[in-house]
Formats: C-alpha cells, structure tokens, sequence
C-alpha cells in the first residue's frame, strides 16, 4: 500500500515525503511541475535513500491519474496540488478556481473508482477570513476569504466535507497551514518561489545571500507591540510531521476532521528578521514600506487539537527555521537547478 503526494515535488510535498519515508511508507509523487522541479524528487531520494515512483502528470488529467492508480497500490492521497499564489489568484481568479477544483475533483472521482477512501488535504489557515479573536480554533466560522487562492481552499474543504456527508466510510482530515517556514537540515531540499518571493521568509533568506539589496517591510504602524505584523511561523519539518501524524488519524477515523497546524505562537515581522540576523550572523537591510493590502494585524493557532487528535504537535524553534532555512539558500542560492 502507499501513499499517493500530489503536488509532491512542492516545498510541501517534498518535505512530507520524507517524513513519510522515514516512517516507513511508501510514497508515490505526481506532480505537473508548474511550480516545481523534478530535482526536487531526486533530493528527496538522496535523504531517504528511497525509490520515489515520480509521476510527471497533471492530476486535472483523469486518464493520467488512472493510470497510475492502476499501477500503483494507493491507500491515502495527500493533496498539495495547486497554486497557490495569492497576488497572481487575484489576477487570475479563473485559472485558479479550474485548476484547484478540478485537481481536486479529478483526484476524489478517480479514488471513487479504485475504493481509495483516506485524504489528507492541504489546507490553510487563510479560510478563517479576518478572525473574531486570536487565536484561531478550528470550530470558528469559516470566513471571508480575501482572494480567489483562499476562496479555493475554502470550496475543497466543503467538497470535501460534503464528499463525507455522502460516503460514511471516507476520512478527509483538513490540514490548516499556518505560516510554513524553514528547510530539511540537510539543505537539499527548501522553498524554491519563482520570481519575487510573495512570502516573507523566502525573501529575508534571498536577502542573505545576496540575491536581493532589501527587504521591504509591510508596515510598521499595526496595532501590535513594535508595529509589524505577527504571524505563526511552523517549521516545515514540523509541518511534515503533522501529515504523517494525520494518516493513522484517517485510518482510524471516518468523516472530515479539520485540525490547526502551528506553533500558537505569533512572531512579529521585526522578530524574525532580529532572529536571521542573530542566528546566521548576517544583516538583513530593510526598508519601511507601505502596509499590503489584505494583511491582517496578527494571526496564529490554538494547536491544542493536533496534539489532542494526532498527537503531534511542533518541536522546532524559531532559531531552527531560520537556521535551516539559511543552510538551504546558502548550499542552493539560485533555488533547484532546472531539469
Ligand atoms: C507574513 C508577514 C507581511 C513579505 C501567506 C498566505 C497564506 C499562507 C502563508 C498558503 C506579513 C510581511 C511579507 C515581504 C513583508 N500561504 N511581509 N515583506 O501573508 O501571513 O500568509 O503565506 O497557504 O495563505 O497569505 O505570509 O510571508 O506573505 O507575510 O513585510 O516582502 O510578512 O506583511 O505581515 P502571510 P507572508
């Protein structure tokens, strides 16, 4: 049996398929590689010393994904597998509501076909909207999405509770992301955005080796105690390990379960950029600039159910993810090469 990653090349996805393997599972990627390289898959196999079976389909193409199911021994699919852009979902509000529904659509019809009945989904902390009080607790209202990227992850996440509703032996357990950060301590896997980092993290680490004079920070008049922004940043190790925590979860459980993945703790934009700069012994020149539209005062988890659920909960500190994080720009400074 094994477990079926799409979108497995991704920052994600790699990261989850070697906590995966080091527990012992089977892992199957498939991946179109529209934001991501095949490299990747190869890094991972180095770290776990582990065959990937690498599938270069779109999971939208339903005669693809068949096929390998008819190939393949899937008993769980994790889903990465979208865009996830939220400046370009603005620009582009068609192109993402088809490729995210329809990936996802075209996975749970063909897992219907072969009785594939456990589905992890990836999703985010972005479908609580602006939130009635901090922190976040997964029996909050899902709220107003502030672009088409999270409007998406709000519409699966429904498909998928409907999807529950209707077959009482399927388990979907709803992963909400919270701010994934940092790199496998290996450095041979990391984040790799194309173009212009959006986030936040990614950028300070191209900053540090140089691939870019500044950082601009959104804003520093918040209503917060140094005026930037506070975010629950996750190792994305710790990230990893919540998946392979949810697949017993999943096995044991039917209906849809959505579960917080974060710290509970916030950090402030200016915190992180003081723990870079302490950790690495780099400087990172900043800039103020103005706020960006859509960005909320301060964010983060109660992760008490993912402890109380899964048993998990995250390890790794913030010194971690930014040392980690600096290991991975500094062994790959242009990110993966092409394939
Ligand atoms: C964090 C803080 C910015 C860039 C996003 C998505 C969310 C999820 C995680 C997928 C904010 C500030 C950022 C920069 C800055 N992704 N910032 N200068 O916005 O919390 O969440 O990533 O699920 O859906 O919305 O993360 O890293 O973009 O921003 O000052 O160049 O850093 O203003 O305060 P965010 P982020």
């Amino acid at each position: 049996m094994a477990i079926l990653l799409a979108g497995g090349a991704g920052y994600i996805g790699t990261h989850t398929a070697v906590e995966f393997c080091n527990a012992g599972y089977d892992v199957v990627v498939a991946d179109n590689l529209y934001n991501s390289k095949a490299e990747a898959v190869r890094r991972v196999e180095k770290i776990t010393g582990k065959m990937i079976p690498f599938y270069r389909i779109d999971v939208c193409d339903k005669e693809a994904l068949r096929r390998l199911f008819a190939e393949q021994n899937i008993d769980t699919v994790v889903h990465f597998a979208g865009m996830k852009a939220v400046g370009e979902s603005v620009a582009k509000p068609l192109m993402y509501y088809r490729n995210n529904l329809d990936a996802t659509l075209t996975l749970l019809e063909v897992m219907k076909e072969y009785g594939c009945k456990r589905f992890v989904f990836s999703s985010s902390a972005t479908v609580y909207g602006e939130p009635e009080s901090i922190p976040l607790y997964e029996n909050m209202r899902r709220g107003e999405c502030s672009n088409p990227y999270g409007w998406t992850k709000w519409m699966i996440e429904q498909i998928l509770m409907d999807t529950c509703v209707a077959d009482p032996d399927f388990s979907a357990v709803l992963l909400r992301y919270f701010n994934p950060i940092g790199a496998h301590e290996s450095g041979l896997i990391g984040e790799d955005p194309q173009g212009v980092p959006n986030n936040i993290f990614p950028f300070i680490t191209q900053v540090a080796v140089g691939r870019r004079p500044l950082l601009t920070v959104f804003g520093d008049d918040y209503e917060t105690p140094d005026g930037t922004c506070i975010r629950d940043y996750i190792h994305v190790v710790d990230l990893a390990k919540g998946h392979v925590a949810a697949v017993p979860y999943a096995t044991g459980h039917t209906g849809s379960t959505v579960i917080n993945l974060g710290t509970g703790k916030g950090t402030s934009v200016f915190e992180i950029i003081q723990a870079f700069e302490r950790v690495n012994g780099v400087k990172i020149p900043f800039e103020i600039g103005p706020r960006r539209a859509g960005d909320l005062p301060e964010f983060y988890a109660n992760a008490d159910r993912a402890a109380e659920l899964l048993g998990w909960k995250a390890e790794r500190t913030m010194d971690d993810m930014c040392r980690d994080g600096f290991r991975w720009q500094t062994m790959n400074p242009m990110g993966y090469p092409e394939d």
